[in-house]
């Protein structure tokens, strides 16, 4: 790895044996985009990269010169009105309206290692081996103004990270009407867009459209990263697939408004922005004052989609998640929430916890509905103290007795949001995130409270830290209920306006941050009404997120197969629920609702007391196979095999590092009358070696011992009955079916 300067030509060169990152100081001392892609040899000169041309109606700032404009040259962070008329990377104004910038290459620092971004989630380095930075800083003179553009490369990894830092020294100030991360300028446009998209209860669903001509984009201005959307867009070749190809990917490392934007110009060059939504922001500088952007995280893959999902799911799971819980095993969980809603007592919380207890549950996790007076959706958010009503001994006299039992408790808090109901808000009705002088929207019976205000966020801290200092309390589940609507900071003047949605999300921030710091030992799980905010920014402070208020298993495996193109299975909070199911209504077989809930950190989300003895039995076989598997299935290479959006089946596997485990499940989605014989096609083993085949669960059939080369070209058969596997049972057949193997590598 290795970051270059060429003094001569004014080029940088960022690569390492996988990976090239070319940026050039073009004559007009702006920086120019020469390359990104696979490795290429450094040398002194790439300079007929840099493409000009004279085009009819094309700009020139040079005055005899018709070659070199910026409309059509590829740049490295691009504005507006200064001959490029594409979307911007940045604008600003000042303070006379005017528009016009021109900030050159004014020095650069190469150093090893990475920095942290304060006040931000990042990717991080445990030494600095890992990374090397380059920092590059442009200026404009007249307008006393700097950027810092900071770029990484990552070692063994095909990965780059990119920010920007905004700093004004003019006694005049300056104000940003946007500031993307990054930008990436491509020499052509033969690519296909993939963006995760969705709604709720149905997140994250991958969606593929050929670019074209124009802005093609996702974004969100719902005031978190959304339902809708993920702060994360992918560019593959179009012979790229789940195996292999080029494909590049684009991911923010953000929990607010943002926009991930493609656009194709009409001479087919492709531009990549993604950052803070520039729409409702205009952030103010004064003299001494600067904006830093979030980060932005690319990642190169030339062995498909795949490939580049495990680069994010490493990077992920052990550079961006932090503390404690990173690397160990998540504990098995049991949470109320379906069991009861709010309808509960200490006597019935504790009925459940001790029947879970029994099969193994590690994690008992009380969720709304315990605090203020809280027995509905409509009051109580913002009190965060117990309802003696339904719990006599509070939150610390529950917990004590859960721990007594020897298992661990966890507690619901929902810290941005507050109802017209509850005391917080009858003491301060100002705190609401609203313009209260006219109609603004509830969605749920809530309103958001505006953490752009610190002494909001100092309120809701108080109360937090007060219950987790007093109750043996080792697992927090954040909610977020509702979208932004009618955003205004009362009390705040006009600047601080275009600020708000930003330091909003710097408030979250700095509360995960406290929390965080304070309680090390408690394990953070994110959640926005399921999977409004499962980004990579949340998970810098909790490492796992619910991934979807939808916990039919049928449904969960397109939201946990999409989930897992950026996001490492270690972060997909995913619980086995009742049948039928609550959100669809859907009846599917108990193994199936586990095998597709071992892919991931694995609970129960059901009235355990109310089960009958054989599924108690099963799952307490559940629990012993999760806790016997987990470390491989959290921990290991994932890879997705066949998808659900493709037809009737899907499949996915999870590999130990050392290939010599594996966990292979297979969904059928439908019975099919008298259906095919189905393979399935396994990967990365080691060629040579044998592996011992093994369907865990029910009659946990031995498949044989065959060698990794059949099992990835040959396939394993999964078919109701084939040689090596014996004829299924009726029973075991039908609608929601799905099989799990468990490969072992065997000396002989
Ligand atoms: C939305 C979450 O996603 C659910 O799991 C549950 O915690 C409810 N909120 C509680 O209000």
């Amino acid at each position: 790895m290795a970051i270059k300067f060429h003094e001569s030509t004014k080029e940088f060169h960022l690569y390492n044996e996988q990976i090239s990152y070319i940026i050039r100081v073009l004559e007009n001392g702006q920086l120019g985009h020469v390359y990104y892609g696979k490795h290429i040899t450094d040398k002194e000169d790439f300079g007929y990269l840099i493409e000009y041309a004279r085009r009819d109606m094309a700009p020139y700032p040079f005055e005899g010169n018709s070659t070199f404009s910026l409309e059509h040259l590829k740049q490295e962070y691009p504005t507006f009105g200064s001959g490029d008329t594409r979307y911007p990377a940045f604008e600003l104004e000042r303070e006379d309206g005017s528009r016009t910038v021109d900030f050159k290459y004014k020095k650069h620092e190469i150093f090893k290692g990475k920095k942290d971004i304060e006040g931000l989630p990042a990717v991080y380095v445990e030494s600095e081996e890992e990374a090397d930075t380059l920092e590059i800083v442009l200026e404009d003179k007249l307008i006393h103004t700097q950027i810092l553009l900071s770029y990484t490369i990552f070692k063994d990894i095909p990965v780059i990270t990119k920010h920007v830092r905004f700093s004004c020294e003019h006694s005049e100030g300056i104000t940003l009407l946007n500031c993307m991360s990054g930008c990436l300028d491509l020499p052509d446009k033969e690519y296909e867009m993939v963006e995760l998209a969705g709604t709720w209860s149905r997140e994250r669903h991958p969606h593929t459209r050929e670019l074209n001509y124009g802005v093609q984009s996702v974004y969100s201005m719902r005031g978190c990263s959304s339902h809708q959307f993920n702060p994360f867009l992918m560019l593959k070749r179009k012979n790229a697939d789940e195996f292999s190809g080029e494909v590049l990917g684009f991911s923010l490392v953000y929990s607010g408004d943002f926009l991930a934007q493609v656009e194709v110009d009409n001479f087919d060059v492709t531009r990549v922005v993604l950052g803070i939504h520039p729409n409702e922001f205009r952030w103010e500088l004064k003299q001494g004052e600067s904006f830093q952007t979030p980060e932005m995280v690319m990642v190169y893959s030339e062995n498909g989609m795949n490939g580049m999902s495990q680069v994010y799911h490493e990077l992920y799971r052990t550079r961006l998640a932090r503390g404690t819980w990173r690397d160990k095993e998540r504990p098995i969980l049991i949470n109320n929430w379906e069991a009861t809603y709010f309808d509960f007592n200490e006597e019935k919380i504790l009925d459940i916890a001790k029947k879970a207890k029994d099969i193994g549950v590690e994690l008992f996790v009380l969720d709304d509905g315990w605090f203020g007076k809280r027995n509905w959706d409509n009051c109580s958010l913002g009190d965060w103290y117990p309802n003696l009503e339904k719990l006599p001994n509070g939150i610390t006299g529950l917990a004590k007795k859960i721990e007594e039992m020897g298992m661990k408790f966890g507690l619901w808090f929902e810290p941005e949001m507050t109802n017209k109901d509850s005391d917080l808000y009858r003491e301060h009705p100002d705190w609401l995130l609203a313009d209260t002088r006219r109609q603004y929207c509830h969605s749920r019976n809530q309103y958001v409270l505006d953490f752009s205000k610190k002494e909001v966020v100092d309120h809701i801290h108080a109360q937090m830290r007060a219950i987790l200092k007093d109750a043996p309390v080792s697992y927090v589940k954040w909610d977020m209920n509702r979208a932004f609507s009618e955003v205004f900071s009362n009390g705040n003047g006009r600047s601080w306006q275009g600020k708000v949605r930003h330091k909003y999300i710097l408030g979250v921030y700095d509360l995960y941050e406290r929390l965080t710091g304070e309680f090390p030992e408690i394990l953070f799980e994110s959640c926005a009404s399921g999977g409004a905010r499962f980004d990579p920014g949340m998970l810098y402070y909790a490492p796992q997120a619910w991934t979807s208020d939808n916990t039919d298993a049928i449904d969960r495996i397109k939201i946990q197969y999409g989930t897992s193109y950026v996001y490492p299975i270690s972060s997909i909070g995913s619980h086995v629920s009742a049948a039928p199911n609550h959100q669809v209504f859907r009846d599917t077989p108990l193994e199936t609702r586990a095998n597709v809930a071992f892919f991931g950190t694995f609970g129960y989300e059901l009235d355990i007391t109310k089960l009958p003895e054989d599924e108690i039995e099963k799952m307490q076989e559940q629990i012993s196979f999760m806790k016997e598997h987990r470390k491989l299935i959290q921990q290991g290479v994932f890879t997705r095999l066949e998808s659900p959006f493709e037809g009737n089946n899907s499949a996915w596997q999870v590999a130990s590092e050392k290939k010599d485990e594996v966990l292979m499940a297979y969904f059928r989605l439908l019975e099919p009358a008298q259906g095919k014989f189905e393979r399935i096609y396994l990967k990365g083993l080691e060629e040579t070696a044998k592996y011992s085949v093994q369907e865990c669960f029910g009659a946990h059939m031995d498949c044989g011992v065959h060698y990794g080369d059949e099992l990835m070209y040959a396939g394993l058969s999964v078919s109701d009955c084939s040689a090596g596997i014996p004829m299924l049972a009726r029973e075991q057949q039908g609608d929601y079916f799905s099989r799990l193997f468990y490969l072992k590598k065997v000396e002989e």
